[in-house]
């Protein structure tokens, strides 16, 4: 290799290592991270608190633990993955809502589609006839910060 060209791949590393910096958000501090217990938790409280953490992103569901025979999903994680927004490809399905004199689809699965089943089980299908609409798994750190506006 020759110096210049050495010298142009050295710039040009500098200068890519410097943006990767800009564009890569630093790691935040513990107190930023909204996925955390609120303040002023008790030592029991925080107990409970990580239990629950632990249950909600790690905990999957099986037969033998409740799932089935028809679900959407065997962990609150899959949708709300990290405690955070879902996508289009982890939203629920509610159906047969259609004015205030309730839904008519109740006796049907309604109102929430559970499209999964267990083997040997039919998993849900929207029925004919009923209006149906998609809902994308929300950020769960703002309900927790409901929560702890509330206990204020
Ligand atoms: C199939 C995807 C899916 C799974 C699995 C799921 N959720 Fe959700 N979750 C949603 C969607 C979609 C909403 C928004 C519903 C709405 O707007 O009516 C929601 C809303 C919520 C909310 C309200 C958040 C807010 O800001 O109002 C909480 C809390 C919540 N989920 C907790 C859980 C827990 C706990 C579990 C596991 C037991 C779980 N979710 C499993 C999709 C999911």
């Amino acid at each position: 290799m020759n110096k210049r060209l050495l010298i142009l791949t050295i710039i040009f590393e500098a200068v890519l290592i410097v943006s990767c910096e800009r564009i890569t958000p630093k790691v935040p501090a513990d107190d930023q991270i909204l996925d955390g217990p609120i303040e002023g938790l008790s030592p029991a409280e925080k107990t409970r608190f990580l239990a629950g953490d632990a249950a909600f992103n790690d905990e999957i569901f099986t037969r033998e633990t409740g799932l089935g025979s028809v679900f959407v999903a065997t962990s609150c994680g899959s949708c709300h993955a990290g405690d955070g927004k879902g996508t289009l490809f982890t939203s629920l399905t509610r159906f047969g809502q259609t004015d205030a004199t309730g839904n008519k689809f109740l006796h049907l699965g309604g109102p929430q589609l559970q499209n999964r089943a267990l083997p040997g089980y039919v998993p849900e299908t929207i029925p004919a006839g009923a209006t149906f609409s998609r809902f994308t798994p929300p950020s769960n750190t703002r309900f927790f910060l409901q929560i702890a506006g509330k206990r204020r």
